[in-house]
């Protein structure tokens, strides 16, 4: 008995060292590959047609997991799925080379100042072509407080979303890019928040602040809350647009 309670002891011993080795980054990004994954399930099980949409693709990882999950679960194959999913494009848009800028005080952020998180946009291009056809995707560079703001979608082809990542961390652009999707937003898109928790869980600040302004200017968009992922991530469901 006491030879089993040690041995017990080595093999948990064992687990912990190993789950805990694993840096949160990684696990957060697997989380997000998972959502992804059960995301683009759902909107090709019910059929819901759209593009996928990225704010934030910083070297293009959670862009490419979007395209290979929707590809994974959009064939017919008799048992789930009856017939092929929706043809859907796949945009992203970022500052690349800029990273992060603060525009508004109000997201003043300890890890997310200005010039951090920067990156190649023509090495993102290059990364994300090794998976997607040029026609399938496409990549939008700037702030999107410059490429956003008060434009319309189809300026860049977009007309339905059915997926869109909020992926900036700042409560600022996030609201941007809620009020530029807004009317490519269809019964049973889904819109999923990064750092929803962040600024400390404040309820003043971030994408939570962002969602909830956008929430008190749309009235008429009715979001049913749908899955926690990650280390702080949250998903919507838009189940109905009041006319
Ligand atoms: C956490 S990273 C995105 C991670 C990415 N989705 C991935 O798969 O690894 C945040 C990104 O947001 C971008 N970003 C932050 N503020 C922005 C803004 N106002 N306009 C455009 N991009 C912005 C940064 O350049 C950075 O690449």
């Amino acid at each position: 008995m006491l030879r089993f309670l040690r041995n017990r002891h080595f093999l948990i011993n064992m687990v912990i060292k190993l789950i805990t080795k694993i840096h949160p980054v990684i696990s957060d990004n697997i989380a997000k590959i998972n959502f992804l994954k059960d995301s683009f399930f759902l909107l090709n099980l019910e059929q819901v047609e759209g593009d996928y949409i990225e704010f934030g693709v910083f070297d293009g990882t959670s862009l490419i997991a979007a395209y290979e999950s929707n590809k994974t679960s959009s064939k017919k194959n008799g048992l789930t799925m009856n017939y092929d999913g929706p043809k859907r494009k796949f945009f992203g848009f970022d500052s690349f080379e800029e990273g992060f800028k603060i525009f508004d005080k109000s997201d003043a952020h300890p890890s997310w100042v200005e010039g951090n998180l920067s990156s190649s946009y023509e090495k993102t291009k290059k990364r994300i072509s090794k998976y997607l056809k040029d026609d399938e995707f496409k990549l939008v560079k700037g702030f999107v407080e410059n490429t956003c703001k008060n434009i319309e979608p189809s300026k860049y082809g977009i007309n339905k979303i059915s997926l869109a990542l909020f992926d900036m961390d700042l409560g600022t652009p996030t609201l941007i890019g809620l009020e530029f999707i807004k009317n490519s937003l269809v019964e049973g898109s889904i819109i999923t928040f990064n750092t929803y928790y962040a600024y400390k869980g404040s309820e003043k600040k971030g994408e939570f602040y962002a969602f909830k302004q956008f929430r008190e200017i749309n009235k008429h968009l009715i979001f049913r809350e749908y899955r926690f992922w990650g280390a702080g991530s949250l998903s919507f469901i838009l189940i109905e647009i009041k006319k």
